[in-house]
């Protein structure tokens, strides 16, 4: 299914990206090697950012395939011969970087991973989000929609959103089934109507670039972190009405959020080694300094006593902080320093996440009792899983964003899997 066709002002993605990478250009073009494609890539891929950041990047020939996909979803024009030599030349020159192997930890738990490719080749797909039917919902940022995979027949839906390039990030759902979600690129957040269809946008201010996560407390106010311009807000679904608040440290980057059973958000400062709450009803922002000054902690989990979880992605940790006793403590992630834990969630009594820097990503499951780990290698590679979250039944959903694959972590009930 589609949604409605656009009926609001569409400034072009491009025009952004090109203000601020456009001094770039240039800087690196002598260097290209010659061959088929070098053209292509000097003529099209320069349009909206630098050659540096083509040249900075190695894939497979795969990987740049999903790449290239994902420039044409944001406005490159290639005709199909043209994305095949591109991808060529893009392969030979740029293939790669070596990454650390998997260390697979075996254990108790037995799983199955599903996995199912998105319709829109070049999608990257960011985020899922399980929902109370049974279904995984996913932004897809590079192909401005939503989706809706049914995991028992493999059907996905597709909810084109009615403005251009919004780049769809973090998605949650409200009490109604709405999906509410973050529009990065395009700085609102939309109300998505399943039964329509249609996109209502609140936007933000201007100056509020770069929504993030979102998230209903138990009350129904949406929480969100704003990353590129360092702000925490909230969005009150009853009126429409947004407030925001900088974050006390300089490019803290506010990344993943949890919320307490007490009603306190709480979100990881990627740019820094902070957590940080927001008083639900003054918003003052209290930052915790994390042990270690090296540690950037990406995404957040909660367990139903309040205990938090980061996968400290710099530094190849997961951590604790014990809201109760004010307590952390850390471990090395098994794929080690440059393993990248990213996305996490917290499944029954254990603590669930990706290494998103080790070939191929894995899947970690952590006992906070024993502090034992269990590893199990993404079928597809995983492509970087930037967000996970349990289903209803007790598996998790992930979100395979450079493999273009919508997953689904089966844990084996009555394995001590739960
Ligand atoms: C219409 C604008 C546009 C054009 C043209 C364009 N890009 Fe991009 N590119 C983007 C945007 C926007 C992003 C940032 C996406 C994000 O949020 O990570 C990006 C990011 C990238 C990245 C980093 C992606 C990642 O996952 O780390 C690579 C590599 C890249 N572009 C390669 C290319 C190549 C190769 C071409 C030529 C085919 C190209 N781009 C043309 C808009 C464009």
């Amino acid at each position: 299914m589609r949604g409605p066709s656009p009926t609001v002002q569409t400034v072009a993605l491009a025009v952004t990206t090109c203000v601020v990478l456009g001094s770039l250009i240039g800087a690196s073009q002598d260097a290209l090697p010659d061959g088929p494609g070098k053209d292509i890539l000097q003529s099209t891929c320069t349009k909206c950012h630098g050659l540096n950041r083509v040249t900075s990047a190695g894939y497979t020939r795969d990987g740049w395939l999903n790449v290239v996909n994902m420039m044409v979803n944001a406005g490159a024009t290639l005709t199909p011969d043209q994305i095949t030599t591109l991808t060529d030349y893009l392969a030979a020159n740029f293939p790669e970087r070596s990454s650390p192997q998997a260390v697979i930890i075996p254990g108790a738990v037995k799983v199955t991973i599903n996995e199912w490719v998105v319709p829109v080749p070049g999608s990257r797909p960011h985020d899922p989000l399980a929902t109370a039917d049974g279904d995984i919902w996913y932004t897809g940022q590079m192909a401005n929609e939503l989706g809706r995979l049914d995991p028992r027949t493999g059907g996905i839906t597709e909810y084109r959103l009615p403005i251009a390039d919004s780049g769809p990030h973090g998605l949650v759902a409200d009490a109604s089934g709405h999906i509410w979600f973050t529009a990065n690129f395009k700085g609102y957040i939309g109300d998505l109507d399943p039964q329509t269809g249609n996109v209502r946008p609140h936007f933000l201010a201007a100056d509020a670039r770069d929504p993030h996560t979102p998230l209903f407390d138990q009350q129904g106010i949406l929480w969100f972190t704003v990353q590129g311009a360092d702000m925490v807000g909230r969005l009150n679904p009853k009126t429409g009405t947004i407030k925001v608040v900088d974050v006390p440290t300089a490019r803290a980057n506010p990344y993943g959020m949890v919320i307490t059973s007490k009603g306190v958000p709480y979100f990881a400062e990627f740019g820094t080694n902070k957590l940080a709450s927001i008083d639900p009803s003054t918003m003052a922002i209290t930052e915790y300094v994390l042990p270690n000054a090296g540690a950037r902690p990406r995404r957040v989990a909660i367990t139903s006593d309040d205990v938090i979880y980061y996968t400290d992605y710099a530094r190849g940790y997961l951590g604790r902080f014990d809201l109760r006793t004010g307590a952390f403590a850390e471990w090395p992630s098994p794929g080690g320093p440059n393993s990248r834990p990213y996305g996490i969630t917290v499944l029954g009594d254990a603590v669930w996440y990706s290494e998103s820097g080790v070939k191929p990503n894995t899947i970690v499951r952590f006992d906070p009792v024993a502090t034992t780990f269990q590893t199990w290698a993404i079928p597809s590679g995983g492509g970087v899983v930037r967000n996970m979250m349990p289903t209803r039944d007790g598996n998790i959903a992930i979100a395979c964003s450079g493999v273009n694959r919508i997953g689904l972590v089966m844990v084996v009930k009555g394995a001590g899997g739960h």
